[in-house]
This record gives structure tokens, sequence and C-alpha cells, in this order.
């Protein structure tokens, strides 16, 4: 698909004797959201991880608009997370600097922004994810929901074209993480971000998801629209649609 922003290739990994991915393959277009549904360990994690090289697999390739990023030295990495926001399964906020601090870490790492303009873009950041006032908490003062959206902040910092989200709302009582699906949402209709959003939650996956890919196995046991997946050739990802919560 010639605009794939992020595309995998025959990818296989495993750990030692044991197969994680077993090519895997599927591609996410511009602006869409691919969600990657699976029970845990099913390798989720690992499978966004390879995105941004914190993982190579063990064979297969992976483009990330049109670049093959298992390819890549250091310093190509680098520039190829730049344009990636990345929310990570457990918020993972630094916890020894303000949550402020936190959102600015992208800034000053990559930026030369001057420090009245790092406070600003952080604070309209913070606004974004609907958090004011909270520049000199520390993370252990906020609450799990909150956590979440700074880590968001922080993902959205640089104004990636793509946001990769681990588990956004695991974790979260059912309100707060569809807070956390609508923020989603609205980024994706109004800045189009393209985003890869692991979940094991099917009502998250429904909203947020243009198509949904189920992790089982392996492999991508199948993929395609909500309605799509209901109709599945798999029982097993049938029997997935119709659950209200987790799997
Ligand atoms: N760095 C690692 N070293 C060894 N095993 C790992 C590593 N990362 C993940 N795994 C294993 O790979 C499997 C898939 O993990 P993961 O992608 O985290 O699952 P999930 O779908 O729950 O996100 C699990 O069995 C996990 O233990
Ligand atoms: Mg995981």
């Amino acid at each position: 698909m010639a605009d794939a922003v992020i595309r995998f290739e025959n990818v296989y990994k495993s750990f030692g004797a044991h197969k994680v991915l077993e090519n895997v393959s599927f591609e996410v277009p511009r602006g869409s959201a691919l969600c990657i549904l699976g029970r845990s360990g099913t390798g989720k994690s690992v499978t966004i991880k390879q995105m941004i090289g914190l993982i190579k697999p063990d064979s297969g390739h992976i483009y990330v608009e049109g670049r093959d990023v298992t390819a890549m030295n250091a310093a190509e990495l680098s520039r190829v997370r730049r344009r990636i926001g990345f929310l990570f399964q457990y918020s993972a906020l630094f916890d020894s600097i303000s949550v402020g601090e936190n959102v600015a870490f992208p800034l000053r790492r990559h930026t030369n922004l001057e420090e009245d303009e790092i406070r600003d873009v952080v604070e309209k950041k913070l606004a974004r994810v609907g958090l004011r006032g909270i520049y000199d908490k520390m993370p252990s003062q906020i609450s799990g929901g909150m956590q979440k959206r700074v880590g968001l902040a922080r993902a959205l910092a640089l104004d990636p074209p793509i946001l990769l989200a681990d588990e956004p709302s695991s974790g979260l009582d059912p309100i707060t993480s569809q807070e956390i699906d609508e923020l989603l949402l609205d980024l994706k209709h109004t800045e189009h971000t393209t985003m890869v959003v692991v979940t094991h939650n099917i009502p998250s996956a429904r909203r947020i998801g243009d198509e949904i890919a189920v992790l089982e196995g392996g492999r991508i046991l199948d993929r395609g629209s909500p309605a799509d997946l209901e109709q599945s050739e798999h029982a097993i990802v049938r029997e997935f649609m119709t659950l209200e919560g987790g799997i």
C-alpha cells in the first residue's frame, strides 16, 4: 500500500525458544487507527516496541513512513522516534521530576526552545488532555487517570504525526478509560494522527479502531473493521467481539 505509514512485512520474533511473533504482516494507512487486540502475553507490546526499534525482529522488515527501521543505526532511529509519540503501558512517568518537566522532557531533548517557550508548549499540551495548573505537581500526587493523560501530553509534545499507545486505558475505571479513548479519537479527527493502539478492551477497540487486528498464537488471526470481525471465519474472533469488557 503506497500510503502505509507503518508496514510490517513477515516479522518473526522469538525470545530464546519462545516464539512470540510468527510471520506477522500488516499496514496502517495514513490518518487511520489500528487497534491491536489480543490476550495477555500474545506479543502486543513486543509488536509496537519494534516500531520504534526498542526490540529488533529476528527476521522481516518494519517500515515507518517508507523507511526500514530494522536496518537503522542509532542516529536514524532517533530521527524516526522524533516523529512518533509513544504512550507506554504503565504511563512510565519519571517520578522524581514534576508533571510539567515530564512533558518538557522531549522538548528539551529534541528542540532548542527557550525556557518560556517550553513552559508555554507544556501548558498547551496539558490543556489539550484536559489538565491545567498541575505543572509543578509530582506524578505521585495525581491519580492514575491523570498520569495517563500526562503520559499522553508528553507523547504529543513534539506534535508527532504518529502515535503509538500501549494499553492507554488499562487499570482505569470505565469512565476514565472512555475519556482517554475520546482524547485519542479527537486527535485522529483534528490532527489526522496515524495511530496504533494496543488494547485488550473490546469496547475501546470498537471506539478507536478503523481496523482491528487480532493477535493470537503469534499471528494476526484476523483483521478488519469491527463489523468485519463480527463475521470472522474464526470462532474465537467472533467470540471476542461479543465481549463487553476485556479479553
Ligand atoms: N525482553 C523480553 N525478553 C524475554 N521475553 C520477553 C521480552 N519481552 C516480552 N517477552 C515475552 O514475550 C511475550 C509477549 O510479551 P508482550 O508483547 O509484552 O505481551 P502483551 O501482548 O501482553 O503485550 C511474553 O511471553 C513475554 O514474556
Ligand atoms: Mg503489553
